[in-house]
C-alpha cells in the first residue's frame, strides 16, 4: 500500500509498476514469508527498452510494495527473464555467515553482439541476495552459461529436485526447450533438449516453467512443462501452452503432439510460478499483455499489469490430464461488498441490472444453462459481450466495441474464441473479474480460462444476463466490490 492510482484505467486490485514500462514476471520466489515479484522493467521510458529486474514484495500477493530496482544492466548485457531460488543448504557457498542466499538466475542479453551481427549474444547470470532480496550481488564469474551459438537462447527457470538432488534448469532455444542440471547454481551440465517437433511452433518459444503436479483426487503425479510462444496463440500474437509428460531428472518426455492452451485470452504471456512455496501450492503469475500490441495500449505513465495469482492443479479427463488455472485463495479477502446477491434467471429468460462499481468487480454465477450472454455497458453505449454457446462448443469475447481499441489494428478487429470440449452436466461456476482495464474469466475453478485487456473510457454500469437455455437454470448471480490494495 504505497501509493493511491487515480490514472484512467489503473488497476486498482493487480499488480502494476508505479511508472515506465513492465513486461514478464521474473524470479517469482517465497521466503520467510515474503513473495518477491521480480519483473522485466525499463525505468526510462514507456515502450520496452534496456531491460532491468524491478522488485515489489508482498505478504499475500494482493497487497504489494515497491522495492528499488534489484538488477541493473552491466558490462555482460541486459538483464531478461529468469527466475530465483532459496539456496537453503547454501550449495552455492554465497553464504559466509550463516545466511539463506536468495540467488535469481536470469539470461544476459548483450546488444553490441545483436548488432554486430553475432548469434551468441545471450547468456545466462547468477545474483545473489543475503537479506532476502533487498540488495543483489552479481556472480564475479558470469556468465555461468555460455552461449552455443543459439540466437533465442533465454529465460532460464531454475528448481531443487528432490528425487535427484541437485538444481535443475530449464531454458528456451528458439523452437525447442533445454534441460541442465547443477550441484552449486554456477557449474552447469546439460542434460537434453525437448519439444522440437512437439507442440505449437508458430513462434519461439519463451519463458519455459517445469513442475511436478498430483492430479485432483488420484495419486497419479505428472510434470508439467509451461511453454509460451509468441507469436502462435489461438487468438493471435504472445500465449501459453503446455506440456503433460515425465520427468526423471535427466530428460522430459511426453506423448502429446498438439498444443495445450493454459489460457484462450489474449492477454496472459510470459507466466511462471512461484519456487519455495509454503503448502507447495504452485502459484502462476503472467504479464497482462499481449507483444502484438503490448507497446500501444492507451495508458500514459505505466504500461500493463500482471495477472492475478493462480493457483495451478492438474485434473484428469479420461486417458488425459488438463491444467486449471484459477485464482490463488487470497483473492476472497478483497471480495469485500456485495452488490447483488442471489439472483435466479430461468431458462429463456434476462436479467438487466443497473451497477455501480462493475468496472472493479467480481461477477460470480453457477449454472447449468449450456447458453447464456453475459453484456457489461456503459452510457456511451461502449460493451463488452460474453457468451458460452456449446452447441457450437465455443466461449466467446467480444471487446470489438468495449471501449478504446482504435490504437492498435490487432487489439479489436475479431472476436476472441475458447472452444469448449467437455462441461459438466451439474452447475459449474463462472467467475469474471474486472478491475479498470482488464477482465479474467475462470469457468469451472479454471477448467477453461480467458484473461483479456480492455479499455472502456467510462464506467460501465450496465450488466445484461441473458440465459438462452432452453432447460436449465442461471443460479445465485451475485457481483462483489473488489477492495483497492494501493
Ligand atoms: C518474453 C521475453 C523473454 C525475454 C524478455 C525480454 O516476453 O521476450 O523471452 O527474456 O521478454 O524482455
Amino acid at each position: 500500500p504505497t501509493k493511491v492510482y487515480t490514472e484512467m484505467y489503473r488497476p486498482q486490485y493487480h499488480f502494476s509498476p508505479e511508472e515506465k514500462w513492465m513486461n514478464d514476471p521474473n524470479g517469482l520466489v517465497y521466503h520467510d514469508g515474503i513473495y518477491h515479484l521480480f519483473y522485466q522493467f525499463y525505468p526510462d521510458d514507456i515502450v520496452w527498452g534496456p531491460m532491468h529486474w524491478g522488485h515489489a514484495i508482498s505478504k499475500d500477493m494482493m497487497h504489494w510494495e515497491h522495492k528499488p530496482i534489484a538488477l541493473y544492466p552491466d558490462e555482460h548485457g541486459l538483464i531478461f527473464s529468469g527466475s530465483a531460488v532459496v539456496d537453503h543448504n547454501n550449495t552455492s557457498g554465497f553464504a559466509k555467515n550463516g545466511e539463506t542466499p536468495l540467488v535469481a538466475i536470469f539470461t544476459y542479453h548483450l546488444m553490441e553482439g545483436e548488432k554486430a551481427g553475432r548469434d551468441d549474444f545471450q547468456t545466462q547470470g547468477i545474483a545473489y541476495s543475503l537479506d532476502n532480496g533487498d540488495t543483489w550481488t552479481k556472480y564475479e564469474n558470469n556468465p555461468v552459461i555460455g552461449n552455443p551459438g543459439i540466437r533465442d537462447f533465454r529465460d532460464p527457470k531454475v528448481f531443487w529436485h528432490e528425487e535427484s538432488e541437485q538444481w535443475i534448469m530449464a531454458l528456451v532455444a528458439g523452437d525447442h526447450a533445454k534441460f541442465y542440471s547443477s550441484a552449486d547454481l554456477k557449474k552447469w551440465k546439460f542434460l537434453s533438449d525437448f519439444g522440437k517437433y512437439q507442440g505449437a511452433h508458430g513462434g519461439v518459444w519463451e519463458c519455459p516453467d517445469l513442475f511436478k503436479l498430483k492430479a485432483e483426487g488420484t495419486e497419479e503425479e505428472k510434470w508439467v512443462l509451461i511453454i509460451s510462444i509468441n507469436p502462435g496463440a489461438p487468438n493471435g500474437g504472445s500465449g501459453t501452452q503446455y506440456f503433460i509428460g515425465e520427468f526423471d531428472g535427466k530428460r522430459f518426455t511426453s506423448n502429446q503432439r498438439k498444443p495445450k492452451w493454459l489460457d484462450f485470452g489474449t492477454d496472459n504471456y510470459a507466466g511462471v510460478t512461484y519456487n519455495n512455496t509454503l503448502n507447495n501450492e504452485r502459484i502462476f503469475i503472467g504479464w497482462m499483455s499481449n507483444w502484438d500490441y503490448a507497446r500501444d495500449t492507451p495508458t500514459e505513465k505505466w504500461r500493463s499489469a500482471m495477472t492475478l495469482p493462480r493457483d495451478l492443479s492438474l485434473r484428469k479427463e479420461g486417458d488425459d490430464f488438463v491444467l486449471l488455472n484459477y485464482p490463488f485463495g487470497t483473492v476472497d479477502s478483497l471480495a469485500k461488498k456485495v452488490i447483488t446477491n442471489g439472483i435466479k434467471i430461468p431458462p429463456q429468460n434476462k436479467e438487466t441490472l443497473k451497477v455501480d462499481g462493475l468496472n472493479q468487480s467480481q461477477i460470480r454465477f453457477s449454472t447449468e444453462s449450456k447458453n447464456f450472454n453475459v453484456i457489461l455497458k456503459n452510457e456511451m453505449g461502449e460493451t463488452l459481450n460474453l457468451s458460452m454457446d456449446t452447441e457450437m462448443g465455443a466461449f466467446l469475447l467480444d471487446r470489438m466495441q468495449s471501449g478504446k481499441v482504435d490504437f492498435q489494428p490487432e487489439f479489436g478487429n475479431k472476436k476472441h474464441h475458447m472452444s469448449i470440449s467437455s462441461l459438466r452436466e451439474e452447475p459449474y461456476e463462472v467467475k469474471i473479474f474486472l478491475d479498470w482495464s482488464s477482465v479474467e474469466v475462470f469457468i469451472d475453478q479454471g477448467r477453461y480460462t480467458m484473461t483479456q485487456q480492455l479499455f472502456p473510457t467510462m464506467p460501465y454500469d450496465q450488466l445484461i444476463i441473458e440465459n438462452n437455455d432452453d432447460e436449465a437454470d442461471i443460479l445465485d448471480v451475485s457481483i462483489d466490490a473488489m477492495d483497492s490494495v494501493w
